[in-house]
């Protein structure tokens, strides 16, 4: 352990991640909560992370953007299988602003940036060519232009509160490391496995 600063720590952890092969780092867990406190919980990509917090980028008329904006709360979890690491992470959420959101969206490929217009993430269709069709609405939209950022499309930046680095043990002993937040500081908690 080279830290006491949980975003360190998981940026060490991260980097053995990628030391030992995962395949993708950056999937993880998202859960939020709806209007009737029903959790639900999908896979996101981390695309940045610092000390301001996590962020992914989603459709923010998406049953989860719905979901924050009724509680802000969410939750996050990685597992990176080697080293044998958990990662869980609670806080409040935010959109990024919205110049970062455009530099995010111009980087992706065309088709992706398309696809943020052509789907109404979450909605109902009534089939895939539905989908197809709105694809090449779009296309024709943007023929021979750039494709601007849809401006239901964006960061989310999950602001952490509490931190938990869980680390795999021989005898089931885990490691488990819980980072509190208490005004400006993180408290370190160990709990057992
Ligand atoms: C590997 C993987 C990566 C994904 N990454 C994202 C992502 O970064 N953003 C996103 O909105 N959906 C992503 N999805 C799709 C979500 O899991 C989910 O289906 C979608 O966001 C709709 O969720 P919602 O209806 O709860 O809002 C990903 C799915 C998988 C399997």
């Amino acid at each position: 352990m080279k830290s006491t600063d949980p975003f360190s720590i998981f940026r060490d952890w991260y980097q053995d991640a990628m030391a030992a092969g995962t395949p993708d780092p950056t999937i993880m867990t998202l859960a939020t909560v709806n209007m009737d406190g029903s959790p639900t919980a999908r896979i996101v990509l981390l695309k940045s992370n610092d000390e301001n917090g996590f962020v992914f980028y989603t459709n923010y008329k998406s049953r989860k953007s719905q979901d924050l904006e009724n509680n802000s709360r969410a939750a996050l979890v990685f597992h990176w299988r080697e080293p044998g690491y958990q990662i869980r992470i609670e806080g409040i959420t935010e959109k990024v602003s919205t110049e970062t959101s455009d530099r995010y969206f111009s980087s992706r490929p065309r088709g992706s940036q398309l696809g943020a217009w052509a789907s109404q993430q979450s909605q109902e269709i009534p089939s895939k060519a539905t989908l197809d069709e709105s694809l090449k609405r779009w296309e024709t939209e943007f023929r021979d232009q750039p494709v601007p950022r849809p401006p239901h499309w964006g960061g989310c930046r999950v602001i952490p509160d509490r931190i938990e680095f869980w680390s795999e043990r021989e005898d089931r002993l885990h490691e488990r490391m819980l980072f509190e937040k208490a005004g400006p500081d993180w408290i370190l908690k160990r709990l057992a496995p």
